[in-house]
């Protein structure tokens, strides 16, 4: 009898641990396909994003208007990646975001140039490919679907124009040209706008022109340099908050005045809360506006795109410019970035 106990004991074990073995097999199969399709389970929409880098504030406030639009409570799952200003990286992170089979790619581009051969790989595997905030030329118009940002020619004219009619044409105007990142369109549009200025005022010269890559470090840096080699500056065409910043430092720290009531004319661009603060207090004569509050942008591109209508193809966001004679604290107060 107890040989026979013993007996129905070993064969109760033997069933038990065939059963957990299965029950523990069947959860491992499972999530590992989950992490390979978590829309088809999860009903998130999920979208890859590749961004340019932390370069900015600008760049921040794109980040977070990203995240907040696309956050699971809105029945999205947002991957993220950093680029670091690198498109090597960028072109990874695409490669990555198609392996993974997310639903949508969105790119905000570093530079225009070098998409061709990864916007095939998207179309191939045929997800839609939203091109946001810069700009990129590519071979054919049909390798995305569709794209949003600034007309940043727009914004250089705009600075230029205020320039003309503020400045003077006839005036020899000395100008340091800080520059943002070489090869992307915020770069090339505000720059062809200063470039267009210069053809129209043969009495404009620029001193300098150097790229600080859209950093305030690298502003500062340059400016400095600047300020050492030429000591009569008049207009400081800066092509991003930051980079003023930098050059701010760098102006108070050489003991040179700027803004308002100052030697050197400041023309900045993005017009965050922070340029705008600068803007007020007299240190921008002028900023004009960068607006990086694409996320209910692109998520209404994306509501369009489900609907299975056909989004338009280039859409341009309307922008404001600022200047410290007229700003008030109301504009400030409305500034979202
Ligand atoms: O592409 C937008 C530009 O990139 C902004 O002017 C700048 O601040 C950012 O880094």
């Amino acid at each position: 009898m107890v040989v026979l106990m013993k007996k129905l004991w070993l064969v109760v074990g033997c069933v038990w641990v065939v059963g957990m073995v299965a029950v523990m097999a069947r959860g491992w199969f499972s999530s590992s396909s989950k992490a390979e399709n978590p829309s088809a389970s999860s009903g998130l929409t999920r979208i890859g994003f590749s961004k340019v880098g932390a370069e900015s504030d600008w760049r921040m406030a794109n980040t977070k208007s990203m995240k907040m639009t696309f956050s699971e409570k809105n029945g999205y799952e947002l991957l993220v990646e950093e680029a670091q200003q690198k498109q090597s990286r960028q072109v990874a992170s695409i490669r990555n975001f198609i392996a993974r089979g997310v639903d949508y790619i969105v790119v905000a581009p570093v530079t225009e140039e070098g998409w061709d051969d990864v916007l095939r790989e998207v179309k191939e595997a045929k997800i839609p490919l939203i091109i946001v905030d810069r700009m990129i030329k590519s071979a054919s118009d049909d390798l995305y679907t569709c794209w949003v940002g600034s007309d940043f020619r727009k914004e250089g004219d705009v600075a230029v124009q205020w320039m003309e009619e503020n400045l003077g044409r006839e005036r020899d105007l000395k100008i340091v040209h800080l520059q943002g990142t070489m090869g992307s369109s915020a770069q090339i549009g505000r720059t062809a706008g200063l470039q267009a200025g210069l053809e129209r005022n043969p009495a404009w010269h620029v001193v300098v022109s150097d790229s600080g890559s859209f950093t305030h470090a690298k502003g500062k840096e340059i400016m400095e340099q600047m300020l050492r080699q030429h000591p009569y500056i008049d207009v400081l065409y800066s092509e991003n908050d930051n980079m003023t910043f930098g050059a701010m430092e760098a102006m108070d720290e050489a003991h040179r005045s700027y803004g308002l009531r100052g030697e050197i004319t400041v023309i900045s661009f993005d017009a965050t809360q922070a340029g705008l603060t600068a803007t007020l207090q007299g240190k921008i004569n002028y900023n004009v506006e960068c607006n990086p509050l694409h996320g209910p942008r692109v998520e209404e591109i994306i509501r369009r795109l489900q609907n299975g209508e056909q989004p338009e193809k280039f859409s341009y966001v309307d922008e404001m410019s600022f200047d410290a004679r007229h700003i008030t604290q109301a504009d400030l107060d409305a500034r979202e970035y």
